[in-house]
């Protein structure tokens, strides 16, 4: 068996030293541009360029070393007909729970407003908030968005939860469905996005949407930059409408340096790490994927094209 690897990022190295300290008998092949690719019978891969879609001709699948399967879906018919498996948690719901907790208690306990106060050298305690003023909603009910939701119910939190199918999660709000979106926007105080890029989902949160929420809420988004309007939740944001945002997303990646969010003090960037996907835990997921479907056995976590993930 051969198993062809390629990341993006370059780092295949350690991925390679992994896949085969877990499968010695298993040739392992660095997708390299430009030099001949033998047929490889299942692909583990990462933003791939165009020129590698050629020597997925023969696989029976292709793994991706991530959640979100855009990157490769927008190769659309240039794709091969066999499953598209992504990881399913992996480690990363426990990350994005971290990640937004910690942007939640930020401004549920105003620090944001005490780091600008000190900057001004001004020591004035502000009014406490209250948790039940603080709901927090989350877009997409899926791997990553149940553990974040679960977090936050257990900081004492209000959640409630949108998903595109209808869902019922103890002590969660549940909503589904484009038409339940305004009501569930109405209630949400931190909106966290944790949907996929779909053609469904793309700019789903413009000015109109981001209009619902109450006045002074604030966003998350540890999803996808195509996902949200940018220079609409600019604008809202210097309304006074939106009181804050914390991005780990971008439409363009890395953030251009003339994007005028590198200079709005109410909008705090990461680089696209909200969840970082984890090589243990990715390598032992898709090894046992790769045993289920040698034994013609079903797996989890194949998308779906035509839902787009
Ligand atoms: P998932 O398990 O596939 O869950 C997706 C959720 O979104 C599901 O609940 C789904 O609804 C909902 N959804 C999809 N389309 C919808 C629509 N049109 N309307 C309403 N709901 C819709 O995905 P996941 O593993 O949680 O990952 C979510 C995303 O996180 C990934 O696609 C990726 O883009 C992003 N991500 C980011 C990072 C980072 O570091 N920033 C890391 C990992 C992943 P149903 O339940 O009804 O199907
Ligand atoms: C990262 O963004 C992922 O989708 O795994």
């Amino acid at each position: 068996m051969r198993i062809l690897l390629y990341r993006g990022d370059g780092d295949i190295a350690p991925w390679a030293a992994d896949f085969a300290a877990a499968l010695p008998h298993v040739e392992i092949v660095a997708w390299r541009e430009g030099v001949p690719t033998p047929p490889c019978d299942y692909a583990a891969i990462w933003a791939p360029p165009p020129a590698l879609l050629a020597d997925l001709a023969h696989v029976k699948a292709i793994f991706l070393m991530g959640a979100g399967a855009d990157a490769l879906l927008k190769f659309g018919a240039a794709l091969p007909d066999v499953p598209i498996v992504r990881l399913g948690d992996a480690g990363m719901g426990e990350q994005m729970a971290d990640y937004v907790a910690g942007a939640v208690l930020r401004w549920f306990r105003r620090f944001d407003d005490y780091e600008r106060q000190a900057r001004a050298g001004s020591w004035q305690p502000l009014p406490p908030r209250r948790k039940e003023d603080f709901s927090v909603g989350v877009l997409g009910l899926g791997k990553l968005g149940v553990p974040v939701l679960r977090t936050l119910r257990q900081l004492g939190f209000p959640v409630r939860g949108w998903s595109r199918t209808p869902k019922d999660l103890p002590n969660v709000a549940c909503f589904a469905g484009l038409d339940a979106l305004d009501d569930f926007l109405a209630g949400t105080r931190v909106l966290v996005c944790m949907l996929p890029l779909t053609p469904e989902t793309t700019h789903l949160l413009d000015r109109a949407r981001l209009s619902r929420l109450p006045q002074g809420a604030y966003l998350v988004n540890v999803a996808r930059g195509g996902l949200v309007a940018e220079p609409d939740l600019l604008a809202l944001i210097r309304e006074g409408h939106v009181a804050g945002a914390m991005l780990d997303v971008f439409r363009n990646e890395p953030l251009p340096a003339p994007h005028p969010f590198w200079n709005e003090p109410r909008i705090a960037i990461t680089p696209h790490v909200a969840a970082v996907t984890l090589r243990t835990q990715a390598v032992q997921q898709i090894v046992a994927k790769i045993a289920l479907l040698e034994r013609g056995e079903p797996v989890a976590d194949v998308i779906d094209r035509e839902r787009g993930y």
